[in-house]
């Protein structure tokens, strides 16, 4: 064996079926590391862990720490646990330099010597510990003030990866699908039971809206949704409140006529009206409350009293008074949603979709539907097992989960 720095770590789990084991060395040799198998037990029955003991060796100390961290990820913990290394920020905005980044899996932190649960788990963000060393939580570099403790390299970080589920579920049968070729009554029944269940148990389901939503006529099936209770909030931008309030208006979407699917004549103008009328108003809410408004998915929201965050882009026009223009604010937003999130519907936006993608924990079921399959790919790829992504016209899909509930 090489005469170089080791350190000997273990994992546990369905290491084969779910595909640590072989991730871990992949990354292992990627790195131009070496690893010595010390000990691997098979689980014998389907429910049984496996377990593996392995010495990983690097050239020097920094590259044994750099394999140490990429195999962070995979569950991958030192047989004997160190505490975490915690270095205080010295200025706002700003990790210290060695700061760990998250993944989006639960993880936990040793602080002297007991394991602490991480709050909120969400990617690209540092781990911040009181000063009791009691709680630890995600925050983004934004938020960071000077002094706040930060982990720091990869001694005494713990992450339960994600592993392929042991009884057959609704996501199962879709798992890492990109579907455009399976049938889609079936996967409507199953994202229907999921939404059921997320409704049941009290979480909830964020439905990431874009214009498409409401050209294709889908907005009176998602306030169907809304009104059932199944959406307990929405994210989007400026477009989805402004064409479903012109629509609302005007009888159309960019200038469409919803009813006969043709152009309007001056319907260009339209969404600008329509923008105009509700800042003359002060807000939706306002223009709700004082009977300008009276019908639509905004309407809805507002009356139903559905939480909504719309953030603002570049393309915007107006914008409508709710949209939150400053963006590190609206993630601030957006984020107390995200973390008591069961599931989340995303439709057809691939700004917004992505965005809350990055936002959301791994555990988190996530079904993106667009007509476009790049951007279905690219929000499936985030996840194995808990992101589906289905190719299709948001205006079926939509109108047929919401057919599917209510029958
Ligand atoms: N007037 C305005 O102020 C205005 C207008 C448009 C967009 N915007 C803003 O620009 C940003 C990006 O906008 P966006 O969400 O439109 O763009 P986007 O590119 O993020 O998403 C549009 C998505 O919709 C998909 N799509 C189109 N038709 C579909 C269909 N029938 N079924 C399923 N998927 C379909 C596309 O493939 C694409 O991925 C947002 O913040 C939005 O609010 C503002």
């Amino acid at each position: 064996m090489p005469d170089t720095p080791y350190e000997d770590v273990q994992i546990e789990g369905h290491l084969i079926d779910s595909l640590m084991m072989p991730h871990i060395m992949d990354q292992i040799m990627d790195l131009d590391g070496e690893f010595e198998m010390l000990t691997f037990e098979v689980g014998r029955m389907k429910d049984d862990p496996s377990r593996a003991v392995m010495r990983i060796f690097g050239r020097d100390a920094a590259h044994l720490d750099e394999l140490l961290t990429a195999i962070t990820e995979f569950g991958v913990v030192a047989v004997k646990p160190q505490d975490v290394v915690l270095e205080a920020a010295d200025m706002d905005g700003v990790f210290p330099d060695a700061f760990y980044s998250t993944t989006n899996l639960e993880t936990f932190v040793r602080v002297d010597a007991e394991w602490v649960r991480v709050r909120h788990p969400e990617m690209d963000c540092g781990i911040r510990v009181d000063e009791a060393g009691g709680t630890a939580e995600t925050l983004a570099m934004s938020d960071v003030r000077a002094g706040d403790r930060f982990v720091t390299g990869h001694r005494g970080i713990r992450v339960l990866p994600l592993e392929r589920p042991r009884e057959s579920q609704p996501f199962e049968f879709m798992a890492s699908a990109v579907s455009s070729e399976k049938p889609k009554a079936q996967i409507v029944r199953e994202v229907a039971r999921e939404l059921r269940q997320v409704r049941q148990q009290g979480k909830l389901t964020i439905a990431v809206v874009g214009p498409a939503v409401v050209h294709t006529g889908a907005a009176p099936h998602l306030a169907r949704l809304i009104e059932a209770g199944y959406i307990g909030a929405v994210f989007g931008g400026n477009a989805i409140a402004t064409h479903d309030i012109e629509s609302s208006l005007f009888g159309t979407s960019l200038g469409i006529s919803l009813k006969e699917g043709t152009p309007v004549p001056g319907g260009h103008e339209h969404h600008l009206r329509a923008i105009n009328t509700i800042r003359r108003c002060g807000s939706i809410e306002a223009a709700v409350d004082r009977g300008v408004l009276t019908s639509g998915l905004m309407y809805t929201l507002i009356k139903t009293g559905t939480p909504f965050v719309l953030a603002g882009s570049i393309r915007d026009d107006g914008p409508m008074p709710e949209v939150i223009t400053d963006v590190m604010e609206a993630q601030r937003v957006m984020r107390q949603y995200a973390q008591q999130a069961g599931a989340c519907l995303m439709l057809s936006t691939m700004l917004h979709s992505i965005a809350v993608g990055n936002m959301l924990p791994a555990s988190v079921r996530t079904v993106c539907v667009d007509i476009n399959p790049a951007v279905v790919t690219k929000l499936a790829d985030r996840g194995s097992f808990q992101t589906v992504g289905i190719v299709t016209d948001v205006g079926l899909f939509v109108e047929q989960v919401a057919d599917e509930l209510e029958g």
